[in-house]
């Protein structure tokens, strides 16, 4: 038997419900807060992501779904959506008449080659917001309120906020460059499975505290020292302000964020659940460099997204009730002998007039299956058209009304 690839995932029945709540939910936010929506192409040049996410970085060295097309292009199906959305911006001048920041939203799937596992997969979604020539410290706070605002629209209250200040490409390099004087220093102290990592990318063995000792991670060379005073008065003033907003925070210094094109704030809303495991659900943060890298104007950009898979198998370990509101529903049964073109013409009144959602097993004839049916599927209404008589009957309070054809055609029947 032909199964799916490792990794991924067939929405069907409930699933696909879920995944359709969520995504509702996600939009009609996305609208309070004035995004438009955009959609990129799901591969793009490989070049793209190599520049902008960083040939270093897990993403590109070894979670990449990389081809050749016929032509023998190299492409890529995209791992992330910031940097196909600045494309798109810088592609299509977006910035040309616009003085002020674009805001936008996308819901697109994704492809990372990862060893999947609970809310860990190889496609899987991300709701991303986009700021475009972003005033950084207003919008910081309005992006991280955004995101705030869905853990709340989902009732989730087991998260924490983690953000940081990786200051700008010029202080990183220099603290780079300190970090990797002082773990050169002491390499032996290092375990050996890390050693290759803190020689090349020192920052990415900061958050490893459960191999390295203590101590050696605490007297490590800290970023602030390289940023300037300003920079650090405004830091505190950002924390003062979501302080003040009430949103549960944490300011942690070893987050540095797996994308090589961020600068200044990053940020990352992780779940504290001892049953879901400390996950990140929401990652993101500035990119003061990336619209220029792109080839735009040297204009801040900013931006998150959240892993809606992820999101999801949170909300389901916590309870949340996926279910919409009833929408109105009726079961059409016909006997044998009632006319078929009959049936059919009733059915579309009641789907395009008065917008029902019909059921109808057109050769099921016993009413016990029928009622048996109606139970399962949560429908509270039968329309019986039988010995060429029409009855509406609700079940659950046993009221009957009969109708004729020609009055259902005409003004439908409301329920
Ligand atoms: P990211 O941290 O790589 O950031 O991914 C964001 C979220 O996508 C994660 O927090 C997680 O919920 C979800 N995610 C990542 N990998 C997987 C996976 N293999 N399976 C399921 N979910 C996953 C970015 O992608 C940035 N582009 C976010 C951003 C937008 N920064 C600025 N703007």
């Amino acid at each position: 038997m032909m199964q799916k690839p490792r990794g991924t995932l067939d929405y069907f029945g409930i699933s696909i419900n879920e995944l359709n709540h969520v995504f509702k939910k996600l939009k009609n936010i996305a609208k309070l807060y004035n995004l438009g929506e955009i959609k990129t192409p799901t591969f793009e040049h490989l070049e793209l992501f190599k520049k902008n996410i960083g040939v270093d970085t897990d993403i590109i060295n070894k979670e990449i779904y990389e081809f050749k097309d016929k032509s023998n292009r190299d492409l890529a199906l995209r791992p992330e959506g910031t940097a196909s959305v600045v494309r798109s911006y810088v592609e299509n001048k977006m910035f040309g008449n616009q003085n002020y920041v674009l805001k936008l939203f996308y819901i697109m799937n994704m492809f990372r080659y990862e060893r999947p596992q609970n809310g860990r997969l190889r496609e899987f979604h991300q709701f991303g917001v986009e700021y475009l020539k972003s005033n950084t410290f207003y919008d910081v706070i309005e992006v991280i309120q955004l995101a705030n605002h869905i853990m709340h629209e989902f009732q989730f209250d087991k998260y924490i906020l983690k953000i940081n200040n990786i200051g700008n490409f010029e202080q990183r390099k220099n603290w780079k460059n300190k970090l990797l004087e002082y773990f050169s220093l002491h390499i032996d102290s290092i375990p050996i499975e890390l050693r290759e990592k803190a020689l090349r990318n020192p920052f990415r063995i900061l958050d490893e505290k459960t191999i390295i000792s203590k101590q050696l991670l605490e007297n490590a060379p800290k970023l602030e020292n390289f940023l300037l005073d300003s920079e650090k008065e405004e830091f505190e003033h950002l924390i003062k302000i979501i302080k003040e907003l009430g949103i549960p925070f944490t300011i942690d210094n070893t987050l540095v964020r797996g994308l090589d094109y961020y600068t200044n704030v990053v940020f990352e809303f992780v779940s504290t659940s001892d049953n879901i495991g400390k996950s990140t659900i929401i990652g993101g943060g500035n990119y003061t460099k990336l619209i220029e890298d792109i080839g735009g104007p040297r204009y801040d950009g900013l931006g998150f997204a959240i892993g809606i898979e992820r999101l999801i198998f949170c909300l389901k370990e916590n309870g949340y009730d996926f279910c919409e509101p009833n929408k109105p529903s009726i079961y059409v049964f016909r006997d044998e002998n009632y006319d078929l073109t009959k049936l059919f013409k009733i059915n579309s009144k009641l789907r395009e007039m008065c917008h029902i959602d019909v059921h109808c097993l057109y050769d099921e004839f016993k009413k016990q299956k029928i009622l048996k049916y109606c139970k399962a599927s949560g429908i509270n209404h039968i329309l019986w058209l039988c010995n060429n008589k029409i009855t509406f009957e609700e079940l659950d309070s046993g009221k009957i009304k009969e109708y004729s054809f020609e009055t259902i055609l005409e003004k439908g029947i409301f329920i």
